[in-house]
Formats: structure tokens, C-alpha cells, sequence
């Protein structure tokens, strides 16, 4: 019997769009419509919102000019669902994304369906050769579509832990039972040139490339994410009260909102406890600390004595040890796992915390923006900003690369950020 299914590079992009945009409504399945709208700090956008915005994208980009006769689905949806392309023209302000109370839901499912039909309409009309042409505009669709689904997760988790009642957004027992700790061990990396950027077949995105080398001096790496308890001893040192830790731009932060724990931990009774999409739960050591501000990973890696990479070191030791898998979206987990004390390598530099960077987020050396308003998808936020690398566990796994750099500015912490040191 003959099992090969003979498929086109159409059939494998339909295949691909249909999961992905699935996977979208599979995020937002748990929460109620009530959920889906409201906006507690500006950096979080409703989900309602990004159901829509993602639609948008898919209209916008590719529908709109490429598949004849078509007319946006709403004349004024353009100006509701555009996040921050001046090209495209005016929209509601980011900071006003939850007076958005209509449309309604429905309507926004009806809207994305419709989206969707019209892109299976352009799909099966599409010949190999105009295919080729689109592929670059219609992968970027799906790869903002996980870039949203990574942060509606995110923003999910924080609209839920602003709630008093502090709602269980995924009920999962999943978590590893006894947890054995692995000894921090620092892993050298050989100095000498290192090519920086993307150079393999398929999707990147533009900020990756402009690819060029740089010369990096010996250094050495944390087999592993750092820990909560690691953390907690940085905490139960004064940490968040001795000045000398901190820059000067983190000092004020944590002394202008009264920081004393990472992101959603709580003290109750002298345990410590964190909000997750599965709940309150008490602190785990082994865990990898998640949830701190750029300000917190460096004030933490200077009271150790040791400091963060910079981005191109995370990617010389990418090269040297590859990573291979992570604890990703997939795991259902969407919470950082313990490291694996039976490894004896590098852990961790796929998936369970986006790890912060020394590094600014800059153009490299041949950076080119795209023409259009595709050129600002990335480039107009090269500044003030720092990279982070590797993914984490709300990261969809076949979005990330050894190469991938994501950015977000210092002072930020509801992101699934946390900390990995250097060392002489
Ligand atoms: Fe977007």
C-alpha cells in the first residue's frame, strides 16, 4: 500500500496557515469575553484585540493587493486593528485598546473567518510561480501570527493577575515531582571570530540579518537558567536595598514603585508564592527565575560578581553548543522548567525564559529595511531597547532560532524574561 501523499508547496502552506490560525483561537478558547477585552497596563493588549489585529495583517499585507477585487471586510476596522504602521495610516492609540468594546466578540470571529475564507479563496488560485513571488509576505502573516500568540499568552497571564480572585486560566498537573537541583558549572566558550546573523534556508526575520563577524574574547557560560533560589538569596541579601547593585536608571524603578520580588511573586505568611496560568503556586528553587526586568537580571548577575552576555556571545554559544530542543508552547506547561541535573552540557538556551542580553538593540553592520510598510515591521524600534534571546515556554518551538533576536526595553517584566550569567 502506498502511503505518500504527494503535496504541493501550496497544499504544505495551507496545511501550515490552517494550524496556526487554529492554534490562535485554541489560545483564547479558555477565556470569556469578558476576559477578552480589558486592558490593565498599556504594554498588554486586549485579546480581543489581537484576535483582530492578526486578521488585519493577513488583509492588509496580502489580500488587499493581491487578491483581485477584494474590499476590506469594514471600512473602519483598518483604523481599530492597525497596530503601529504609519504607512497604513491612523489608528486608535495603543494606551485606548480597551474602549474597544465594539465590536463585539462575535462580530471579531465572524471577521477573522471571513479572513480566512478569503485566504483559502487566494491560496487555491495561486500558481507556483506567483506563490514564490508572495511566499516571503505570507510567512511573515504566520510568523506575526505566533509572535501574537506568544504575547496573548503573556497578556492573558497578566490580565488574570490583576483579577482579586486570581483566575485559573489552564488547569494542568504536569509540574515535575521531586526536583533534584543542578550545581550551577560555567561551560567555556574559545574566543576568536564568530559569524553573527542568519544564513540557513527559510523564514528570518530582517533583524537577523545583515550578517557580519565579530571577534569575542574567551569566555564562559551557566550550564542553566538561573534559579529561584539563587534569586531568593539575591533578595534575602538586601538585594532590592543596596544601591550598589543597580543602574542608575533600575535603582529609580525599583524605588519609584517599590520593587522587592520579581514580576507576580507574592508573599504570604513567609513563603513566597507566583501567579501562573495554572494558578498560584508556591515557588519552586529549581525553577529558572522569570518575569525580572532587565534592570533586575544585571543587578543580580553584579551581586553574584559575575555579569549577562552580550548577544553575540548567546550566539557564539549557540554555535558551539546547539541547542537541540526546549520546553516551548508545546509542553503545555507555560511555566520554566527545572534544569536536567543528568545533563552535563549547556541546558536551557531553547525555551523556558527569553534570556536577557547586554547588548542594545541596534541594527547589524548590513542591515537593510524592507521597502514599504513591511520596513516597519522591525527597524523603527532599534533603539533603547535590549535583546533578548532563545525563546521561552509560551514561545510556539518551530518560531525560534539560534539567531532569533527579540527586544524589549529594560524596565519591562511581564514578559517570560529571566537570567543567564557569564563569566571570565
Ligand atoms: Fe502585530
Amino acid at each position: 500500500m502506498n502511503h505518500s501523499v504527494i503535496t504541493s508547496p501550496t497544499e504544505i502552506f495551507k496545511k501550515q496557515y490552517e494550524q496556526i490560525r487554529q492554534q490562535t483561537e485554541k489560545i483564547c478558547a479558555p477565556l470569556e469575553p469578558e476576559d477578552t477585552v480589558v486592558q490593565p497596563m498599556v504594554d498588554v493588549s486586549p485579546p480581543k484585540w489581537h484576535i483582530a489585529h492578526t486578521s488585519w495583517f493577513f488583509e492588509t499585507f496580502i489580500l488587499s493587493p493581491h487578491l483581485t477585487g477584494y474590499q476590506p471586510y469594514h471600512p473602519d476596522y483598518s483604523y481599530l486593528f492597525n497596530s503601529y504602521y504609519n504607512s497604513v495610516g491612523n489608528r486608535v492609540q495603543r494606551n485606548q485598546r480597551s474602549t474597544l468594546t465594539r465590536p463585539p466578540l462575535r462580530d471579531i470571529f465572524t471577521y477573522r473567518q471571513h479572513v480566512d475564507n478569503c485566504m483559502t479563496q487566494l491560496l487555491e488560485n495561486l500558481d507556483e510561480d506567483k506563490l514564490q513571488e508572495l511566499l516571503p509576505i505570507l510567512e511573515l502573516g504566520l510568523q506575526h501570527e505566533q509572535q501574537h500568540q506568544e504575547l496573548l499568552l503573556t497578556d492573558i497571564k497578566y490580565i488574570l493577575s490583576t483579577n482579586p480572585l486570581l483566575p485559573v486560566y489552564e488547569k494542568n498537573d504536569n509540574t515535575p515531582e521531586n526536583i533534584v537541583a543542578t550545581k550551577a558549572t560555567f561551560l567555556e566558550v574559545p574566543g576568536g571570530q564568530y559569524t553573527i546573523g542568519f544564513t540557513g534556508e527559510g523564514f528570518s526575520f530582517d533583524n537577523e540579518l545583515g550578517v557580519h563577524e565579530v571577534l569575542l574574547e574567551d569566555f564562559r557560560i551557566m550550564n542553566r537558567l538561573v534559579t529561584n533560589g539563587e534569586y531568593l538569596a539575591f533578595m534575602q541579601d538586601n538585594g532590592y536595598h543596596d544601591f550598589r547593585h543597580w543602574l542608575e536608571e533600575g535603582w529609580a524603578m525599583i524605588q519609584a514603585q517599590n520593587l522587592e520580588a520579581p514580576l507576580y511573586w507574592v508573599q504570604q505568611e513567609n513563603n513566597w508564592y507566583r501567579f501562573t496560568l495554572n494558578g498560584l503556586k508556591k515557588i519552586e528553587p529549581n525553577e529558572p527565575v522569570c518575569h525580572v526586568s532587565f534592570y533586575e537580571a544585571d543587578a543580580y548577575a553584579n551581586w553574584t560578581g559575575k555579569r549577562l552576555l552580550t548577544e553575540f556571545e548567546w550566539e557564539a554559544a549557540a554555535q558551539v553548543y546547539p541547542p537541540q530542543t526546549g520546553n516551548f508552547v508545546e509542553s503545555g506547561l507555560y511555566e520554566p522548567q527545572p534544569a536536567n541535573p543528568a545533563n552535563a552540557g549547556l541546558q536551557q538556551l531553547f525555551g523556558d525564559t527569553w534570556e536577557w542580553t547586554y547588548s542594545a538593540y541596534h541594527p547589524y553592520p548590513n542591515f537593510k529595511k524592507a521597502p514599504g510598510a513591511i520596513g516597519e515591521y522591525n527597524g523603527k524600534f532599534m533603539l533603547n531597547q535590549m535583546v533578548l534571546r532563545g525563546g521561552s515556554c509560551v514561545t510556539p518551538a518551530n518560531h525560534i532560532r539560534t539567531t532569533y533576536r527579540n527586544f524589549f526595553h529594560p524596565d519591562k517584566r511581564w514578559q517570560y524574561s529571566g537570567i543567564r550569567l557569564a563569566s571570565k
